[in-house]
């Protein structure tokens, strides 16, 4: 089967036809999403947080992104593998944006990219779509600039911070963006950004009447033990999973059960009888 294009995207919001998204790190995590018909891989920042254990995704930089990006394009055979921007590789000027950007596409092999931001990143979404890159937006709670919104918290929660998201979403598609990310919002707001577009919007977050979903694999896993927000569900519990069986595997080395017969390549004991060690 061949690989999900961008319009083939915006295609299904047009047909009703729901949209899925989750966050992949590495190949065979990106290998395993593919397989399942996830339709968008994205190489989120979130690898910041829960693979390269900072407090934020603020640290994340382009070079790691690429790193990762480039191992999820390995993985990735039919899902449309979008690039996250990291925070400061968009944010000073459009030229930068429009080189970091082609970066994702040229070295990584991804085929679009996600950057966070509403109508002060108009400018620069339209800059980079010029130049043949296809991009998603991101707006509602923007995690690089968590600390500006009053931290990891619900937005649009009143009817003026409610309007400016409306705006934010419809400046975010007329400069050119094929999706639009809204996280952390009521449901109610998400239905309104959702109804105000012409392009898919991904909630994360943000209510069931976004036009497909989006969520950090690793928290769908029960991967990720620091923090799990409400709009998570763990659709599986693997950290008590994975940490018996590394528990397992210490008390079998050392009490000698591991490696067994079934496990090891029997023969060789005669091979250096006649040599003097
Ligand atoms: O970085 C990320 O994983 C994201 C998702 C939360 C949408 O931006």
């Amino acid at each position: 089967m061949a690989r999900i294009t961008p319009p083939e995207i915006v295609a299904k919001k047009q047909n009703g036809e729901k949209i899925t998204m989750l966050t992949a790190y590495d190949y065979s995590m990106a290998a395993m999403i593919d397989q399942a018909g996830v339709d968008m891989i994205l190489v989120g920042d979130s690898l910041g947080m829960v693979v390269l254990g900072y407090e934020s995704t603020v640290p994340v930089t382009m070079e790691e992104m690429l790193h990762h990006a480039k191992a999820v394009s390995r993985g990735a055979r039919q899902a449309l593998v979008v690039g996250d921007m990291p925070f400061m590789s968009y944010q000073v000027n459009p030229e930068d944006a429009v080189k970091n950007a082609g970066r994702f596409i040229k070295e990584a092999g991804c085929q679009a990219i996600k950057l966070e931001g509403g109508i002060e990143q108009a400018q620069t979404i339209e800059a980079i779509v010029k130049a043949g890159i296809p991009v998603v937006g991101h707006i509602g709670l923007t995690p690089q600039t968590a600390t500006a919104l009053g931290g990891y918290k619900l937005q649009a929660k009143d009817a003026e911070s409610a309007r400016k998201l409306l705006d934010d979403g419809r400046a975010v598609a007329e400069a050119g963006a094929f999706a639009l990310v809204i996280e952390c919002v009521p449901s109610g707001i998400g239905k309104a950004v959702s109804e105000s577009v012409h392009i898919p919007t991904i909630g994360i977050g943000a209510g069931p009447h976004c036009d497909g979903q989006v969520l950090v694999t690793n928290d769908l896993l029960g991967m990720f033990e620091k923090f799990t927000p409400k709009f998570v569900k763990k659709f599986a519990d693997l950290s008590p999973i994975i940490k018996d069986a590394f528990s397992r595997y210490v008390d079998e080395v050392k009490s000698g059960e591991f490696p067994d017969e079934e496990h090891s390549f029997p023969g060789g004991d005669s091979l250096l009888q006649s040599y003097d060690a």
